[in-house]
């Protein structure tokens, strides 16, 4: 499968587009218009007239469900260039048939400022047909111009702009079966933060958010912060905390969620301390998902246990922490590290989004080692 045929954001040149209307709505629509069509024309034997480039995936979906005999031809015409319909209609390839008499249902992947509705009427003024019809698959009441009648369309949809189901931006896009908007919001480098107990994690992340601009949510500071100042979401979770039991997930994810909000333009987040199951990391999908962006990255921090334990216990006769001055406590605690995350490495493997990053070195070196990960997304 093209590897862009997924249901995330997908990148066309320059633009970031966001998953908008799917293959099954599309499929719905093309057999009510064909349906509709068909009805209205009773026996005659219409012929559809296929505006290239863009309605080619149309006018074949759409005369496969017509449900009657059709013949079916086509004109091409150029207007767009980039994002904006142009005045310049060219006319490529014009009508090649005597139309004379016949029924003619002009069949357009896309009706925007309607230059192009202008251009199909010119040309068929001169035909001597018998009646002309316009259906269309997509429609932008906000920006349509002209007063000609559409007489069928598929789906009316606002004034954004679209690739997919035959619609290009700069040649591509064309081939994907659903069709995408344009994302207006600025492009966001997402990642999740992962290290054993004792490799960095915390220093890094500091590192980073200045240098891309990030916010750095950690999980463990966001609940203090709901705890301590006993927001409603808070004093939920302090409920669950209070009688021994896991805080849901959902309250998590409303946490998380107030923050992403609060730093709404944010060039990113690094969230540390969550996802720790694959339905916590599905959740956080759909939670980027609804924010037009999605987790970039899974970066682990990779050190041997061995350099672990002695940096920790190192660390123990400074901050006297309990939990770093027992070898036997650290290495059941790198242990259990690996097993939780062993799901969401393989989680995130899956999507290509893993990165395990060497964290043995000076604090510098593992800087520019992270670095280079996160400027090649
Ligand atoms: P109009 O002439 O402004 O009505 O625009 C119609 C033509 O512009 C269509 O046949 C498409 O080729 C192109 N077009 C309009 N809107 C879009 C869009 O959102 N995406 C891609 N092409 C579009
Ligand atoms: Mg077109």
């Amino acid at each position: 499968m093209h590897p862009q045929k997924e249901n995330r954001v997908i990148k066309l040149h320059d633009k970031y587009f966001k998953p908008f209307i799917s293959a099954e709505e599309i499929d719905d629509a093309v057999s009510r218009l064909a349906d509709e069509i068909a009805n209205d024309l009773g026996d005659e034997i219409p012929v559809f007239v296929g505006i290239l480039n863009g309605s080619f995936m149309f006018t074949s979906d759409f005369v496969k469900k017509y449900p009657k005999p059709c013949e079916v031809t086509f004109i091409k015409l150029a207007s767009y260039e980039g994002l904006k319909s142009s005045d310049d209609i060219q006319r490529l390839i014009g009508i090649t048939q005597d139309l004379t008499d016949r029924t003619v249902v002009v069949l357009e992947d896309i009706i925007d400022s309607g230059r192009t509705m202008h251009e199909v009427h010119r040309i068929f003024k001169n035909e001597k047909v018998k009646d002309l019809k316009i259906a269309t698959m997509f429609f932008k009441p906000e920006s349509y111009k002209k007063d000609f009648k559409l007489h069928y369309v598929g789906i009316e949809i606002p004034d954004r702009f679209i690739v997919g189901y035959g619609l290009d931006y700069n040649g591509l896009g064309r081939d994907i079966p659903e069709v995408y908007q344009i994302k207006t919001t600025q492009h966001m480098t997402n990642l999740v933060l992962f290290g054993p107990p004792g490799a960095g994690k915390g220093t890094q992340a500091d590192f980073l958010k200045v240098q891309y601009d990030l916010v750095h949510i950690s999980t463990g500071d966001v609940f203090r912060y709901n705890i301590k100042n006993e927001t409603a979401l808070g004093m939920m979770a302090k409920s669950y905390m209070d009688k021994g039991e896991l805080v849901p997930d959902q309250l998590t994810i409303d946490m998380l969620n107030a923050e992403v909000e609060k730093n709404a333009d944010a060039k990113g987040f690094i969230f540390d301390g969550f996802p720790r199951t694959s339905s916590q990391a599905e959740a956080l999908d759909e939670l980027m998902r609804s924010k037009d962006s999605e987790i970039n990255a899974m970066i682990a921090l990779e050190v041997d246990d061995d350099v672990l334990v002695k940096r920790l216990l190192e660390r123990g006769k400074t901050s006297g922490r309990a939990d770093d001055a027992n070898e036997d406590i650290i290495r059941n605690r790198i242990k259990e590290y690996y097993e939780k995350t062993a799901i969401l490495k393989n989680y995130y493997s899956q999507q290509d989004k893993y990165y395990g990053v060497d964290g043995v070195g000076s604090i510098d070196e593992v800087t520019t080692r992270l670095s280079k990960v996160i400027d090649s997304l």
